[in-house]
């Protein structure tokens, strides 16, 4: 992405006054099931309530699955890493008024090293909505260095969009196209629209086109075990399928 006409810090002060708003234009524009979604990821963690867990939110955004897990582990410290330097501004200021320890880095993930800013023993790692951003290629690639970021015993979560199968493909679209949507036009507007205001500048325009060969809505479940098997985890679960996507929880062996 484009980096912004104005400072991390000047972001920074512009959407200070204005973190819940966003954070809620944020959560309407993620889709009504996120909260659950994120508590079944938080709460299927095989660890001690107590534990100082040491946890990375990838491509964290504003920090949802990060802040979910902190709930369920109040000791918990959530690093988290993403390339946009808006959203990670809105996760920090979150996350530092709540007082949810951990450090918020801006890296781009496509960019060799971005694992150098973050730790090599966390408890968990979880990523929510971002891998199905890159080409297949690079996702394979970024989960085996997820793996290298997790300690023996470590837990990955996974959250993605997931087609049906071939054969069940087109009967499976028309049963989702009958269901409620998780996600509208609208919502997004709304939320970027504001973020656009607060800011002072065109935002989006930075994040630049699609890349066409990103993963998207292609992947089936069995796409997304198979990388993560590849990535070399263990214990591998789907924790929930719905009509949009689906959840896997996986174990880094001892
Ligand atoms: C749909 S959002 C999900 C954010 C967050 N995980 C959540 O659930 O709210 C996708 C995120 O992936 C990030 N992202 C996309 N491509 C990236 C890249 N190459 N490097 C780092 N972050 C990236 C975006 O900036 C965005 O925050």
């Amino acid at each position: 992405m484009q980096p912004p006409p104005i400072s991390q810090a000047d972001i920074e002060s512009r959407i200070a006054a204005y973190l819940d708003e966003l954070l809620t234009l944020w959560q309407t524009e993620q889709g009504l099931s996120k909260p659950r979604d994120l508590e079944l990821m938080a709460s299927v963690i095989p660890f001690q309530r107590d534990d100082p867990l040491r946890v990375l939110d990838l491509c964290c955004g504003p920090g949802d699955v990060g802040r979910a897990i902190r709930r369920a582990y109040t000791n918990a410290r959530i690093d988290g890493v993403d390339r946009d330097p808006f959203l990670t501004a809105l996760c920090r200021g979150i996350n530092q008024r709540d007082r949810v320890p951990g450090r918020i880095v801006v890296r781009d993930l496509n960019d060799a090293g971005w694992n150098a800013a973050v730790a090599a023993d966390y408890d968990v790692v979880a990523v929510v909505n971002a891998l199905h951003w890159f080409a297949a290629e690079r996702a394979e690639q970024l989960l085996g260095e997820v793996h290298r970021a997790l300690r023996g015993g470590g837990v990955f979560l996974l959250t993605e969009p997931a087609s049906a199968e071939t054969p069940f493909a087109d009967r499976f679209e028309a049963w989702k196209s009958s269901q409620p949507p998780r996600y509208s036009q609208q919502n997004w507007l709304e939320f970027w629209s504001r973020a656009n205001a607060i800011l002072g500048y065109d935002h989006v325009q930075l994040l630049g086109s699609r890349d066409d060969d990103r993963i998207g809505d292609e992947n089936s479940v069995a796409d997304w075990c198979g990388l993560v098997e590849v990535a070399g985890f263990e214990s591998i679960d789907v924790l929930q399928r719905d009509a949009d996507q689906v959840i896997v929880a996986a174990v880094k062996s001892a």
